[in-house]
């Protein structure tokens, strides 16, 4: 095999209760990546589109994964790597865990998928230490194992691969301004009350729980983040006129995706969601900020190979 040209999905990290430790993919927004084995080792970026990333390959989530990768592997090949956005850096969307993880999946096919799903997120928790300082598992994991997934543990790394009932929706807005990660971790207090550890664990439980046994109810009153939404949402204009719109319009619940500005709802059905999507519309169209919305299926596969 000589070229390969993959989809790697967006991501929904912590889904409101799960700060750092769950997150899912989205089937209808993503990157496009393509890779060309060369006989010349190492790795080139030859083309970015849809945004305006380094070219630098130490500094570029992707192409520094698949050179951490291919120096591992003692591979005697190189890739040319092209990478397409589907969506911007910066929306709270997993921009560089989709390149990072895209990387990792797509250099595997080129070592006779010698690594493991586990060890490929490992690889793609680098390109997210590259672009945004932290080694962040929640939006990777999610890409690389598709659906829904949890971090049981960082150290060791352990993913669970989580069940996605199959009527689940995710409605997304995202207003166009950007919230960098680094400053949405800054704003987060050092130390939570013994209390409001009890709410959170209890509720990702319950997410959990809800998600393996399709109770719909049980999902919407986990989904509550008593932790991080009460200090990022302060960095997202409007955000609660957004939370109160998906909800009275029958959302599940809603929250930050990620560390932001993207908010997201989860809804029952694709009628629900159709609604949901037209009273967030509503409740930002005049507040004279540019957003993008989408609503999509949770990706249960992750990456998928187009050619
Ligand atoms: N869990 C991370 C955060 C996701 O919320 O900061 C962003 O990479």
């Amino acid at each position: 095999m000589d070229y390969l040209k993959i989809f790697s999905p967006a991501t929904v990290a912590n889904v409101s209760c799960g700060f750092d430790s769950l997150g899912f993919a989205v089937d209808a927004v993503g990157d496009e990546m393509t890779f060309t084995k060369t006989a010349e080792k190492g790795v080139k970026i030859t083309n970015i589109t849809g945004a305006d990333l380094t070219y630098n390959v130490d500094e570029n989530a992707a192409s520094a994964v698949v050179k951490k990768i291919l120096k591992e592997a003692h591979a005697n090949f190189g890739i040319e790597l092209t990478i397409h956005k589907g969506f911007s850096p910066g929306s709270g969307l997993g921009s560089s865990a989709a390149s990072a993880a895209g990387a990792a999946f797509g250099v595997n096919q080129f070592l006779e998928k010698k690594y493991t799903a586990l060890e490929l997120t490992k690889f793609a928790m680098f390109g997210e230490e590259v672009a945004c300082g932290s080694a962040i598992a929640d939006n990777v994991a999610a890409a690389i194992f598709g659906g829904f997934v949890l971090v049981r543990s960082y150290n060791p790394l352990e993913i669970i691969k989580l069940p996605v009932p199959s009527a689940l929706r995710v409605v997304a807005i995202h207003p166009q301004i950007e919230v960098k990660t680094k400053d949405a971790r800054e704003v987060l207090p050092k130390e939570i009350a013994l209390k409001d550890a009890v709410t959170q664990w209890a509720n990702v439980g319950g997410l959990i729980s809800g998600l393996y046994t399709d109770n719909y109810d049980l999902i919407s009153n986990s989904l509550v983040d008593i932790i991080v939404e009460p200090y990022r949402k302060k960095l997202i204009p409007f955000f609660d006129a957004v939370k109160t719109s998906a909800i009275n319009a029958g959302a599940l619940g809603a929250g930050i995706s990620g560390s932001g500005p993207t908010i997201f709802a989860l809804c029952k059905g694709d009628e629900i969601a159709e609604n949901v999507h037209q009273a967030i519309e509503e409740s930002y169209k005049n507040t004279g900020i540019h957003f993008e919305m989408f609503i999509s299926k949770v990706n249960s596969e992750g990456m998928k190979i187009i050619k």
